[in-house]
């Protein structure tokens, strides 16, 4: 929510049994298991996402017709929403009074999803930076008990509307759930802040169904610099520090997509080195285009791809006008369309996806003022010259590619058998120095 840019129950806890990779040992059967379920996830990208059925070859030329001829085969799984942010801020967390069924305040509703074909989304469990935590971060904070409220009215939500939404833990999951017509739902934490310095409270959000962090907010915390949001702010780590190096691996291990959204270039490049899993932008537009700290600059886009010397990734473009537009007033699908095509120019269409921060944004582009509006932004690129492979990738395809290389590296750690990481944060009073042992 203004001025920073954004100012459901587990239905089956057997689901998050995912974290079976913690085994040091892996017997010959997960294996096979594991390559049926990698080998599955494919083939229902492929065909979810990529051959769409029986068009094979041609969408209609109308654009709006295209964009919704394929949104029907490819819906858009947005990397960034903040429902559950509106629903703290306005109905102090009481799910009996939402009711997602009928036109909300915000941008987010069944009816308006349905309309703009949104196949799933990262709930976002976002509680904002501290301004009470101190320089070192030590003093306690409400943030982990915000963060678990986040995660608890996500849940209640998904629950309370089963109908409509799911909760999904893999990309074999998604793509199941959207096959079925329902609404992927997965939960992003927005901030290192939000983990209260301890890399057993990121295992427990992971253990809740969590799927991604996003490195940092508009603050610095234990692990990270940010990038600030329209005017840099002085550096801390210069990057990552040891603990955020270690947090890294531990993301890489549990399956944790790690998000470099919001964090600073050095964070970000740094990230980008070490991580050996897939990363995610979950929402930022690029700073070519628009020259703030909070959008992505080229020499952090160069190192995003398949090649020497990059990692794999999507980059899930805002929409805020503030952030993607010189003149906020006039920003509009085609100016959202400018960022799509610029991010994939310098790393390629394979490495765009949606992120559109409805419910965190206070202003709207003209033309996608909420999430019943995803067709026209798919038109418009269609116009654009882009196939349908192409706009399936942006979409879908390309975060689920994302995500399941990161489930892979998981199940690769797990075979190696790397350990949970033990680091502790060395400010912290409460824990004896691992030195005196
Ligand atoms: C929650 O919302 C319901 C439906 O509006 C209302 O009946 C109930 O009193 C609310 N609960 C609390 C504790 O405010
Ligand atoms: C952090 O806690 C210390 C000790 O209680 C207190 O003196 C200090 O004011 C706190 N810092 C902030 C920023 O609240
Ligand atoms: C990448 O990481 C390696 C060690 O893993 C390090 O030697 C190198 O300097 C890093 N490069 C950058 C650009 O951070």
């Amino acid at each position: 929510m203004p001025p920073t840019e954004e100012t459901g129950l587990l239905t089956h806890i057997d689901g998050v049994d995912e974290g079976t990779v913690r085994r040091k040992t892996v017997t010959r059967a997960v294996v096979r298991g594991t390559l049926l379920v990698v080998f599955a996830v494919a083939l229902a990208v492929v065909l979810l996402y990529n051959d769409l059925g029986e068009l094979a070859g041609k969408l209609p030329k109308d654009p709006h017709k295209a964009a919704a001829v394929l949104l029907d085969q490819a819906p858009v799984i947005d990397g960034h929403i903040d429902l559950p942010e509106l629903i703290r801020t306005v109905y102090a967390n009481n799910a009996s009074a939402v009711e997602l069924d009928k036109p909300t305040r915000g941008h987010v509703d069944i009816p308006r999803i349905r309309k703009g074909k949104l196949g799933g989304f990262f709930w976002s469990v976002y509680v904002d930076c501290p301004s009470d935590a101190g320089e070192e971060f030590i003093n306690a904070t409400w943030r982990v008990r915000d963060t678990l409220e986040q995660i608890d009215i996500s849940h209640q939500l998904i629950e309370k509307y089963r109908e409509t939404f799911e909760l999904t833990l893999t990309a074999a999951d998604i793509t199941s759930a959207i096959s079925r017509g329902k609404v992927a739902s997965l939960l992003g934490v927005e901030g290192g802040h939000q983990l209260g310095n301890s890399l057993g409270v990121l295992r427990t959000y992971y253990a809740l169904g969590v799927r991604y962090m996003t490195l940092t907010h508009v603050c610095h915390n234990a692990f990270a610099d940010s990038s600030g949001l329209f005017t840099g702010i002085e550096p801390l780590h210069h990057g990552l520090s040891p603990l955020g190096e270690a947090l890294v691996y531990e993301m890489n291990r549990l399956g944790m997509l790690v998000d470099l959204s919001h964090t600073s270039d050095d964070t970000a490049l740094q990230a980008l080195n070490i991580s050996r899993a897939p990363v995610i932008f979950s929402h930022s537009a690029a700073r070519a285009l628009h020259d703030i700290p909070r959008n992505v600059p080229d020499e952090v886009l160069k190192k995003v791809g398949t090649g020497p010397g990059q990692q794999d990734g999507v980059v899930m473009v805002n929409f805020y006008p503030a952030f993607v537009s010189d003149h906020p007033d006039e920003a509009d699908v085609s100016t959202v369309a400018d960022h799509i095509d610029y991010i994939a120019s310098v790393t390629s269409r394979k490495h765009v996806g949606i992120g559109s921060d409805y419910d965190g944004i206070e202003t709207t582009p003209i033309g996608l003022e909420d999430v019943s509006k995803y067709p026209a932004l798919i038109a418009e690129l269609y116009i654009r010259g882009w196939g349908k492979r192409d706009l399936a990738g942006l979409t879908g395809a390309n975060l689920l590619r994302v995500k399941a290389g990161a489930e892979q590296v998981a199940l690769q750690m797990a075979r190696e058998g790397a350990l949970p990481a033990a680091d502790i944060y060395e400010k912290r009073p409460d824990l004896p120095s691992r030195r005196d042992h």
